[in-house]
């Protein structure tokens, strides 16, 4: 089964359920787990997926059948995961910045808790001590990732508990009796270098002996997978060899089970927003396609200058031109500036590729926009996951003051 859906089948998907439209690619999902699931064989890893990127249940459901269990950044997150069938057990919560009660909600629904203050972690020691596990997000002061605002590890980064207030840690731990039963740590999206993830885990080398009851050692999402024609993803084996040698280098007394929590790795290229040219205007410097979308709808290239492969499936073989393809939001709203597409009619559909991770999930109504309809293609059948907004959502949750 081919890893990548076609023009032709785009186009056609397009015709049948309209645009804007998100279109996910079930076997390509699969294809990145198997990547995972192969480069660590024979190591006792796990696999997170971090339902962030993209929470449809239809798709939270399919990972499942894989095989992976699943990280939540929210008790909401974590109730759809229930809802899709994961088991308590095979749920993650790693919490940040949250109230206290919602780390209650989490322990009262069996998940696995990842804790990133001490403030929290002191609140849960008083009230649950050694009845409940729990694991410690830690910042482990390492700068990496593809730009600072989705660098999560670096010395003024909000995440975690950082390292060096490890003796206000143990303090905690001690004076509170807490079952720690892991470290966790996520220095950011768009790794490539797998050097940064062995660099987190020595990190951790001088605080595990401290932690007595330890049973697993989270080392977070964020493998680079390629945006641009000749980018390259992280190389997944090299990781792998990586850890593997770095845990032989630092025997432990116990056994160390190493939990990963991949997001985009595993949905970003199994996604496609396909779009449609409202209109073309030229002006003495630009050409500009204007799509019937905009950052409503997939707000990445505003929000982190991130490039999308853009193509116009309507028109393969056309020759290629000049355009800065922008949405239609009453804001600056440019998808790509001067980018080199093939020649381009009003009608026409325009594809971003990669657009399966923090795509659609990071949508919104803004300018009292629809949030486009979403699709799941198995087997090469496609199936309508979510409908398009109808008008009637926009007044949904407004209320009539008199
Ligand atoms: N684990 C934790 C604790 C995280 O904070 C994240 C992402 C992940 C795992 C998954 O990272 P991934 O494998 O997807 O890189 N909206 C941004 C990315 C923000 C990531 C936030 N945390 C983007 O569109 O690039």
């Amino acid at each position: 089964m081919s890893e990548v859906l076609s023009h032709n089948q785009l186009a056609a998907i397009a015709d049948e359920f309209g645009t804007p439209l998100y279109v996910y690619h079930a076997e390509k999902i699969a294809a990145q787990y198997e990547k995972l699931k192969d480069a660590f064989a024979g190591q006792d890893v796990v696999f997170f997926y971090a339902s962030k990127a993209l929470t449809n249940i239809n798709v939270l459901r399919y990972i499942k059948s894989l095989g992976a269990n699943i990280d939540c950044s929210s008790v909401n997150e974590v109730k759809l995961a229930l809802h899709a069938g994961f088991a308590a057990g095979k749920i993650l919560y790693t919490s940040n910045g949250i109230a206290f009660d919602e780390i209650e909600e989490a322990k009262n629904l069996g998940v696995h808790i990842n804790i990133d203050s001490l403030s929290n972690l002191e609140k849960f020691g008083k009230k649950f001590g050694h009845s409940y596990p729990v694991g410690i997000r830690l910042r482990p002061n390492i700068l990496a990732g593809g730009n600072l605002k989705i660098s999560t590890g670096h010395d003024k980064s909000k995440f975690g508990i950082p390292v060096d207030q490890f003796e206000k840690i143990i303090d905690c731990v001690d004076k509170n009796n807490l079952f720690i039963q892991g470290l966790h740590i996520h220095t950011g999206s768009e790794i490539k270098d797998a050097d940064v993830f062995v660099k987190g885990i020595e990190k951790l080398f001088d605080i595990i002996p401290h932690f007595k009851e330890l049973e697993f050692i989270d080392l977070g999402g964020g493998f680079k997978v390629p945006y641009k024609e000749g980018d390259s993803e992280t190389d997944i084996h090299l990781l792998a060899e990586k850890v593997k040698e770095s845990f032989a280098n630092h025997p432990n007394p116990r056994h160390l089970q190493i939990w990963f929590e991949p997001g985009k790795f595993l949905v970003s290229e199994a996604g496609y927003f396909i779009t449609r040219v409202n209109v073309l205007k030229k002006t003495s410097s630009t050409v500009f396609a204007g799509v019937n979308s905009g950052f409503n709808h997939l707000i990445r290239p505003m929000f982190y200058n991130s490039y999308h492969r853009i193509e116009n499936i309507s028109n393969e073989t056309g020759p290629r031109k000049i355009y800065t393809v922008v949405g239609n939001i009453c804001e600056t709203d440019t998808f790509a500036e001067d980018r080199e597409i093939n020649e381009i009619k009003e009608g026409d559909y325009l594809v971003f590729y990669n657009a399966g991770a923090y795509g659609f999930e990071m949508s919104s109504n803004f300018n009292s926009r629809l949030k486009p309809a979403e699709v799941l293609v198995k087997n090469g059948t496609p199936v309508l996951i979510r409908r398009r907004d109808v008008f009637e959502d926009l007044l949904r949750n407004q209320l009539e003051a008199q």
